[in-house]
């Protein structure tokens, strides 16, 4: 595990990091699923380059997170909301805050541009440390299959953003096949 003094330094994607991306999500997840969505996503009208983060320890790309434009099927017309995915850090980086800081970031980041809700699907361990609750107590739902329901999760980044908003979530189709 890599030394908790180590300065985590987080910026922007820039187009000479996708290898070095590609292969934190491949280590993190252990499979290429996560780093095709990224590439799928990168190729959409989802993609916010500005809202792509990669976190740096001593140079080297060991984490990275990315939102991007999905949409809430409510009434009387659909609300453009960010998805959170995927996150990932290497493994011989993970438990030192490198998340934690990518997520806080961005977070940040997305509400400096306007957004005001960001909807994730993950571990119920990890994201309400930021502030994400269980989705279905906005009566918003997942489109996913899920063992547990607090997996899908919201995070209003202003307040009440949120209210009056049940409907389910309208992801891109190639988010669809990710198990
Ligand atoms: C989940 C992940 C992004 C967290 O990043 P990280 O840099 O290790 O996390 P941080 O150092 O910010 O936070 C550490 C905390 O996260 C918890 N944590 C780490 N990985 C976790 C996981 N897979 N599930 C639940 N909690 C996790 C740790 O227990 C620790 O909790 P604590 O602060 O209460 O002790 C990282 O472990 C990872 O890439 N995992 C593999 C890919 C993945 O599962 N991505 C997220 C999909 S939801």
């Amino acid at each position: 595990m890599a030394p908790v003094s180590k300065e985590i330094v987080i910026r922007q994607e820039a187009p000479t990091d996708v290898d070095a991306v590609r292969n934190v999500h491949q280590l993190a997840f252990g499979r290429p699923d996560e780093s095709e969505l990224v590439e799928s996503i990168r190729q959409s009208d989802s993609y916010i380059p500005e809202l792509s983060f990669v976190a740096l320890i001593d140079d080297q790309i060991v984490g990275h997170v990315l939102f991007s434009i999905v949409h809430i099927d409510t009434e009387p017309e659909q609300k453009r909301v960010l998805a959170l995915a995927p996150l990932a850090v290497r493994p011989d980086y993970q438990r030192v805050g490198v998340g934690a800081r990518l997520t806080h970031h961005g977070l940040a980041e997305a509400k400096a541009r306007g957004w005001d809700a960001v909807i994730v699907l993950g571990q119920p361990s990890y994201y309400p440390r930021f502030g994400f609750q269980p989705s279905h107590e906005f009566g918003i739902e997942s489109p996913f299959p899920l063992n547990d329901p607090s997996a899908f999760m919201v995070l209003e980044l202003e307040e009440d953003a949120l209210e009056n908003c049940s409907g389910m979530v309208v992801y891109p189709d190639f988010f669809m096949t990710l198990t």
